[in-house]
This record gives C-alpha cells, sequence and structure tokens, in this order.
C-alpha cells in the first residue's frame, strides 16, 4: 500500500474525510502526539488500526469528537455523569480523556470488550477538521508500532507505519508531546488511569479530590488486572536498556562519568549536557515540565537511530504537575529501573 502525504490544507483534509468515511486508516495530529484514525462506528475499519499497529486486541481505543454535542448525537455513552461535564467544560477541547459507561453506537472492536468507552475532543484545529470531514467519530489510538514511542511528528509516523495505511496528515509538531491525561467516571470515584497534559491539581481544582491507579507509579504484579489495559504492555520503550538515576545535579553528573563505557549516552537536562563526557540527548529544562514532555519521545526515538548506544542513563523528572506524565513515561520505558543515587 502506497502511504499518500496529506497537507493541512482544505483540500487534503476533505481527501482525509472520504478515506475515513470509506472505512480507510489516517495519521492525524493532534495537540498531544500523532493518531491512527479510523471510523468509530465502523468495527471493521476499528480493526485495521490493530493490524497495522501489531496491537493487541484486547487494549481499547479512544473515540475523537469534534463538538461535545456529538456525544449524544452518535449515541457514544450511556451516562454522561455530571463530573464529566464539568471536566468537559473546563479542559475540552485538549488533551483529557474521559471513561464513561458506553453507548449502543461503540462497536467491541472499540472498547475491547469492555462496558465502557473513553472520549477525547482534541484540541488541534487539523484534528477537529479532520473528524468533521469525515462527518464520524474517530477511534485512534496513537499511530506507533505496538511497543515503539508515541510519534510526534508525521515523520515518525512514516517511520513507523509506511506502507501499512492509506495516508497521514502532516500537521508540525505536536504542542504537548505526550499522550492525554486518562480519567475514568464510570467508577463510585474518579480515577486517573494515565497522566498526562492535563494535571491532577487541575482535576482536583474542578471535581475534588480523585484516586490514582497504582499502575501509574508502580509496576503491575504479574497477573494483576490493569484498569487500563494499555498499562500493562510495555510500552515506550528504546532498543537501549534505560536506567533513572534519582539525586542532584552533581551526583548524576558524577555517576555518569565514573561509570560510562563506550556504549553509554546520557538522557539529560539541559544544563547536564556540558559536564558530561558521553553522548547526550535532550529532556528539557530541570524546572520546566512541559519542555520535557515536549522533549522525551523525540529524544527516545533518536536514541534508537545510535544502535551502538546500549545504555541510557536518564534524569529522574519531578512528580508534580505535568512532571507526573514524564515520570509514567519514562518509567516505562526504562522498566521500573530507578536507582537512588543518594542511597549508594
Ligand atoms: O493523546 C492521546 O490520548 C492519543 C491521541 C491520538 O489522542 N491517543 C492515545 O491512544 O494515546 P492510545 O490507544 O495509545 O492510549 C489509550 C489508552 C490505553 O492505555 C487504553 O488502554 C486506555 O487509554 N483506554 C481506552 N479505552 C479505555 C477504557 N474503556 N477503559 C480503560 N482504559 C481505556
Ligand atoms: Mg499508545
Amino acid at each position: 500500500m502506497n502511504t499518500l502525504l496529506l497537507k493541512d490544507n482544505e483540500n487534503d483534509i476533505n481527501r482525509a474525510g472520504e478515506i475515513l468515511r470509506n472505512g480507510g486508516l489516517v495519521g492525524i495530529p493532534t495537540e498531544t502526539v500523532y493518531g491512527l484514525a479510523a471510523n468509530a462506528l465502523d468495527g471493521s475499519a476499528v480493526k485495521k488500526i490493530f493490524a497495522a499497529k501489531g496491537r493487541p486486541m484486547d487494549n481499547p481505543l479512544i473515540v475523537h469528537i469534534q463538538a461535545i454535542d456529538d456525544i449524544e448525537r452518535f449515541d457514544l455513552v450511556s451516562d454522561f455523569p455530571e463530573k464529566a461535564k464539568k471536566l468537559a467544560e473546563k479542559f475540552w477541547s485538549g488533551p483529557l480523556t474521559m471513561i464513561m459507561p458506553k453507548g449502543s453506537a461503540i462497536p467491541d472492536e472499540v472498547s475491547a470488550g469492555l462496558d465502557t468507552v473513553a472520549i477525547r475532543l482534541p484540541e488541534h484545529k487539523t484534528a477537529r477538521a479532520v473528524i468533521k470531514a469525515a462527518g464520524v467519530p474517530l477511534a485512534a489510538p496513537s499511530a506507533n508500532l505496538s511497543g515503539s514511542p508515541s510519534p510526534t511528528t508525521a515523520q515518525h509516523v512514516i517511520n513507523d507505519l509506511g506502507g501499512r495505511i492509506d495516508a497521514v496528515v502532516d500537521g508540525g509538531e505536536c504542542r504537548v508531546g505526550l499522550e492525554s491525561t486518562v480519567i475514568t467516571l464510570a467508577t463510585e470515584k474518579p480515577r486517573l488511569l494515565r497522566p498526562g497534559g492535563v494535571t491532577v491539581e487541575e482535576i482536583e481544582s474542578v471535581i475534588g479530590k480523585i484516586d490514582i491507579d497504582d499502575a501509574v507509579l508502580n509496576k503491575l504484579a504479574d497477573g494483576e488486572k490493569a484498569a487500563s489495559p494499555g498499562m500493562k504492555y510495555k510500552h515506550y520503550a528504546p532498543k537501549a536498556k534505560v536506567i533513572m538515576l534519582k539525586g542532584s545535579d552533581s551526583a548524576y553528573i558524577d555517576f555518569v562519568n565514573s561509570n560510562s563505557g563506550a556504549h553509554t549516552a546520557a538522557l539529560c537536562y539541559d544544563t547536564d549536557s556540558d559536564r558530561l563526557n558521553v553522548p547526550t540527548f535532550p529532556l528539557g529544562n530541570k524546572n520546566d515540565c512541559l519542555s520535557q514532555a515536549h522533549m522525551l519521545f523525540n529524544s527516545l526515538r533518536k536514541i534508537d537511530e545510535h544502535p551502538e548506544i546500549r545504555l541510557v542513563y536518564a534524569r529522574c523528572p519531578s512528580t508534580e504537575g505535568v512532571g507526573l506524565a514524564v515520570y509514567n513515561r519514562l518509567i516505562r520505558a526504562a522498566g521500573f529501573e530507578v536507582k537512588d543515587l543518594e542511597k549508594l
């Protein structure tokens, strides 16, 4: 299959809409990461997403809408809880996904057999324009091969899925760079399943205290059931081994400089790089979690372009605000291996 590279103009967006209406797959930009979209109401179109990505069929997809009204119009949920309405009002359009009891229009392929559905209204204008052009809500996971870091440019999508999907719309680099916050409102007490661009602190300021799922910060025990099926899969992993180092600037720099060989690299803050004697990959600014979120996946992909690198020492981000999302992704890339330098 030849993958069309479409531009961010009316003509090409209409073309993308037509491909989607006809059951095809299109990579689309969003403010978080690129998504691999199909008509969410068409089970056989949605099935193709799993095949193209090599995604396990038991991992449900997010349904993307272009206006809050789409929820009722397409019968996407059987209940739109009051707290979900409040969050929608405050954070949509934006990087927040809400899980609710599913409506009759949702095929089993989207919800992976669960009785809930995840809904998101993206902020990216092009994403909304493509949904509008398609005339239906779009199911879209991140547009990477399963197990690779999520794509933050159209080129990343081509690298992973070129030849396997119908088209990609190039909408430039993603603003946030990490996937959306996922919260379930289908449980008694709202529960955070995946941290992202909308922070716990921001959510709690609107609906009060929420639970944080164990899988956000910790590894699931063998056989433990994941509230969000995606959390149980190995994710965001570059080919090199990654170890997170927790400690001060100088402890990090001393450790890396005295424990590195020919195959070592560092994933570090911009102020660290001059002081390290190994190749470095940027993890943004120490005091700016948004810059860390923006750089992380791009750097993980860059590391993969260097097969000679076998070990990466990464800084350990703070877990405040958007830092929690950076930490959550990085700790998965590191297979949960964190070394506390203050305890050596
Ligand atoms: O920012 C994003 O959310 C991007 C863009 C494209 O919108 N999408 C994305 O999709 O990250 P994906 O499939 O890579 O991650 C969706 C996560 C998975 O961990 C999945 O298990 C979880 O959401 N999820 C989806 N539906 C669910 C449901 N009904 N119950 C629990 N978890 C669900
Ligand atoms: Mg994904």
